[in-house]
């Protein structure tokens, strides 16, 4: 027999269907508890609630676990690079050597951005932010595929291939514009001959007559930055992709939405507030004490940046694998970044004080990832773009789910009002003063 939950409310008693996934994952399906019995589930933020089934990414905060399509993070990042990885992630397989090739392909055919959307990046002031700059392209991609974009899943999800390539090379291609664009620097057009992140190098570094020839191990360490981001459950912002997608929305309105969500300092923004944070010790010549101190007061915009994770309490495996790849990544590149130091400081200063240990806060993934990004060339106020490039193969696997869902409904989730009670509206006049 089907295991049930039992809630008894006052003398009555609900029973409520168990859900499990295949990792041994456990819910309360409450879904009809608001018609049964009138009372909603409360989760303010949503921590404790399953909002979908997903047969994307598999993680385990308590144990340090995230797998993708079923493979650990850890295998992917010493095997596969970011497209082979963004290919496991959208269509649930490795590819085989002729599908890797046509994915590819794909990809490499659909790089280079449409002169209207370079006009849309003209309009903006250079010193826009650079992720206002993105999710507005990002945005216009509809208007100039609009046989892809119809808002209409049937429709939509028959040309997906192309829809999903466009999406993760164009958003490539449109980082490298709006660096070259703040820098006042021509743009370069993608090279079809080119990988997918020495593309992206060459259209960020190469000069007219100069070509940038990414050194493998550059190249190899963008692929791992972008690799390590290209997915993760249901984080805010691929929820708000999800979110989106649920009102039929296409698959480049509801990334466009997401990379908005990705913006904020506490999700993608953080790995710029980690490299704000570490120059200001670094400036200072402090050894961060003072940052650890005033994180330790509680206040939300003093919070030691880059530590702490919503899901992950033990340790983030991302983490783990980008702080090693740190070290050999500046060594090979010959690079001696005293901001390594200080963060490698600031984490053992931390892993030893009670405040942190209590609360189970570790560094996540932003921590070191923009020390790799700065070994690259990459410049700071880019880092939250690349997290985009990089997760853009997780909304668009999320979107799928949503799109090929047949039991979907819109996301609209209640509240609990706390508002005044009725009373009536009061003219002007008699408003006093
Ligand atoms: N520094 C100091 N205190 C912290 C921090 C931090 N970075 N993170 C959490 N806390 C405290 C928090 O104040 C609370 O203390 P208390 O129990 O005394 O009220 C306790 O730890 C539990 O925190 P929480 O608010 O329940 O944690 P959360 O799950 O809501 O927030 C977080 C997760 C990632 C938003 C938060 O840890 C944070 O703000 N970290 C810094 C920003 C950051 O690095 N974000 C990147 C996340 S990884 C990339 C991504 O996936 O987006």
């Amino acid at each position: 027999m089907a295991k049930t939950a039992l809630l008894k409310l006052d003398d009555k008693e609900y029973p409520l269907p168990v859900m499990e996934g295949t990792e041994g994952e456990k819910a309360i399906d409450t879904r009809t508890l608001r018609a049964s019995s009138g009372y909603i589930a409360y989760d303010q933020g949503y921590g404790n609630t399953g909002s979908c089934e997903s047969q994307v990414t598999y993680l385990d905060g308590d144990n340090g676990i995230l797998r993708h399509r079923g493979i650990p993070i850890e295998q992917l990042a010493s095997y596969s690079d970011f497209v082979e990885t963004s290919y496991l992630i959208i269509y649930g397989e490795l590819p085989t050597p002729a599908l890797r090739k046509e994915f590819g392909l794909r990809l490499r055919k659909n790089a280079a951005v449409e002169t209207q959307i370079q006009k849309i990046l003209e309009g903006f002031p250079t010193s826009a932010s650079p992720m206002a700059m993105l999710s507005a392209m990002v945005a216009a991609l509809p208007a100039y595929h609009p046989e892809l974009a119809t808002n209409h899943f049937e429709n939509d999800l028959k040309n997906f291939d192309l829809a999903a390539a466009i999406a993760i090379s164009k958003i490539r291609t449109m980082v490298s514009m709006i660096y070259r664009y703040q820098k006042g620097l021509p743009f370069m057009f993608p090279k079809q001959e080119l990988p997918f992140a020495d593309n992206f190098l060459h259209m960020m570094f190469s000069e007219p007559y100069q070509d940038y020839v990414a050194p493998p191990e550059v190249a190899k360490a963008l692929n791992l930055v972008l690799l390590l981001h290209a997915d993760h459950e249901q984080n805010c912002s691929t929820s708000t992709v999800r979110m989106v997608g649920s009102s039929q929305a296409n698959m480049f309105t509801s990334m466009s939405a997401g990379i908005c969500a990705l913006s904020g300092p506490l999700h993608g923004g953080a790995n710029v507030a980690v490299m704000q944070m570490l120059q200001s010790i670094h400036d200072e010549g402090d050894d961060g004490t003072r940052f650890i101190a005033a994180a330790k007061s509680g206040s939300k915009s003093n919070r030691l940046m880059g530590f702490g994770h919503a899901v992950y309490k033990n340790f983030d495996p991302r983490a783990k694998i980008i702080g090693e790849a740190c070290d050999t990544v500046l060594k090979r590149l010959g690079i001696d970044d005293p901001l390594l130091t200080i963060a490698k400081n600031l984490e053992q200063a931390a892993l030893k004080d009670d405040y942190f240990v209590s609360r189970k806060l570790y560094p996540n993934v932003d921590f070191y990832s923009g020390i790799i990004m700065r070994a690259i060339g990459i410049p700071m106020n880019m880092f939250t773009t690349m997290f985009a490039i990089g997760r853009s193969p997780g909304y668009i696997a999320n979107w799928k789910e949503v799109a090929s869902n047949p039991k979907g409904r819109i996301y609209r989730p209640r509240q609990i009002y706390v508002g005044p009670k009725q009373r009536d509206y009061v003219p002007m006049n008699r408003r006093g003063e």
